[in-house]
């Protein structure tokens, strides 16, 4: 039998079950709430409420754990790539070698776009933002790839994630190539992902292009660590989207915007721009006494996180592999060393300790996509690239569920009571 939480209001005392998933906190269901006693929860921020079961992604913040399909961050990172994680979320178990090649195929068979979507680009302004181009482009796909926007036939939702994950590359590429005057280039399905990508962003016509494969395995570890995330803020916003009814490629798009914003996936160019800002390990103090400053709306950027109350899993590797990628660069780097020292000495600060603020997964990032070449306005699109595969998933796992309707949260309304229309000579 399982147990429940008892809640009394007014005349109505309630027995709510009290749900428990494989592990993590157990759930309160109250959706018979409104029904019986006329109350609704509030939440907001969504702090203490469970929007959907899941069986893609477990964060466990207090321990500093996250789990794809239950296979730890650090193992997927260190031993597997991007593509077998892509094959994880979506289907649910790792690939054998051949699900894996067969999955590699499918992916790499999708990379071009259509040739049209190309004259997209050339409306927006040279400086335009890449994740503006991304909103733009993404939700554009919808208008071309008619063939999978019917939500209800499942082929159609497994062509439309292949489609999403395979364009994205070319789309992002294709923002940079846009903003620096060269011209686009097509994919080269003999490269890896990765490396295709590589190619697109930094290659030319007019000269062959070598991937550098220690460069590639660090892209590819990264799009690993951002690759999915759970009920975050834009995986929640594809769900809100796709729960209408609304096409993968306009949910994804949803999605991007979401994420741009600089409390979310904007805060990679914003760590790596205070980075920059502090500029020499001496300064470190003046940014902490910022940062601890209630009357100072500064924060330290990469630092702090909705759901770790612990270092962020992520952030470890992600400071292995900037040592990795500055050494094979043969960068000396200072801001890396301003990073560390911060990092320091953050982590030994009485008011760092206290709020559990640690190194996120894009204290590090940064720094890494900066010393490959990426400037710091792709740091966001790169992350858009990666969380496709998380949020196609989620948004699969979302039609799939029988229990899936329309998301529609109430509110608590604060505004004028009812009262007449005043005409205008009256007023
Ligand atoms: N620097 C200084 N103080 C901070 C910081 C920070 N980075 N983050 C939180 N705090 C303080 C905050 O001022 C508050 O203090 P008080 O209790 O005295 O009012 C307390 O810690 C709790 O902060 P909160 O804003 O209520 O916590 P939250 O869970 O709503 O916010 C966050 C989480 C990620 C938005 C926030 O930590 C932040 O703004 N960090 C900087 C931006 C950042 O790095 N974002 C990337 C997140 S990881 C990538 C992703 O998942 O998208």
């Amino acid at each position: 039998m399982g147990t429940s939480a008892t809640l009394t209001l007014g005349n109505h005392t309630l027995e709510l079950p009290v749900i428990e998933g494989t592990v993590g906190p157990k759930v309160v269901d109250v959706r018979s709430l409104y029904a019986t006693t006329g109350a609704f929860t509030y939440d907001p921020g969504f702090t203490s409420t469970a929007s959907t079961a899941s069986q893609i992604t477990y964060i466990d913040g207090d321990a500093g754990v996250l789990l794809h399909r239950g296979y730890p961050i650090d193992q997927l990172a260190e031993q597997s790539t991007f593509m077998e994680v892509c094959y994880l979320l979506l289907n649910g178990d790792l690939p054998t070698a051949d699900e894996l090649a067969k999955f590699n195929y499918l992916i790499t068979r999708h990379t071009m776009v259509h040739e049209q979507l190309m004259s997209f680009y050339s409306g927006f302004r040279r400086d335009a933002h890449p994740m503006a181009i991304m909103c733009g482009v993404v939700g554009a796909l919808s208008a071309f790839y008619h063939d999978s926007t019917d939500i209800a036939d499942p082929h159609q939702r497994v062509v439309a994630s292949h489609r999403l994950i395979a364009k994205m590359p070319t789309i992002a590429a294709m923002a940079y190539k846009y903003a620096i005057g060269q011209p686009f280039l097509y994919p080269d399905n003999s490269l890896s992902y990765v490396g295709n990508f590589l190619r697109m962003t930094f290659g030319v016509p007019a000269e062959p292009y070598e991937v550098n494969p220690v460069i590639e395995r660090a892209l590819d570890r990264i799009f690993i660590l951002h690759a999915d995330h759970e009920q975050n803020a834009s995986t929640s916003t594809v769900r809100l989207a796709g729960s209408s009814g609304a096409n993968p490629f306009a949910c994804i798009a949803a999605g991007i915007a979401c994420l741009w914003g600089p409390a979310h996936g904007g805060a990679n160019e914003e760590a790596l721009k205070m980075l920059r800002e502090i500029g020499r390990p001496e300064r470190i103090p003046e940014y902490i006494a910022r940062a601890k400053n209630k009357n100072d709306p500064f924060r330290l950027m990469g630092f702090g996180h909705r759901v770790y109350k612990n270092y962020d899993p992520r952030a470890k590797v992600m400071q292995q592999t900037a040592a990795e990628v500055l050494d094979e660069l043969k960068l000396d780097n200072p801001i890396f060393d301003v990073a560390r020292e911060l990092e320091r000495i953050a982590l030994s600060d009485e008011y760092f300790i206290e709020k559990k603020l640690y190194p996120n997964v894009d204290f590090y990032s940064g720094i890494i996509l900066s010393a490959i070449g990426f400037p710091t306005t792709m740091f966001t699109a790169l992350f858009a690239l990666a969380r496709t595969v998380g949020w196609v998933a989620q948004w699969n796992e979302m039609i799939a569920d029988p229990e899936q309707k329309i998301g529609r949260p109430r509110q608590l309304y604060t505004g004028p009571t009812q009262r007449d229309y005043v005409p205008l000579d009256q007023r």
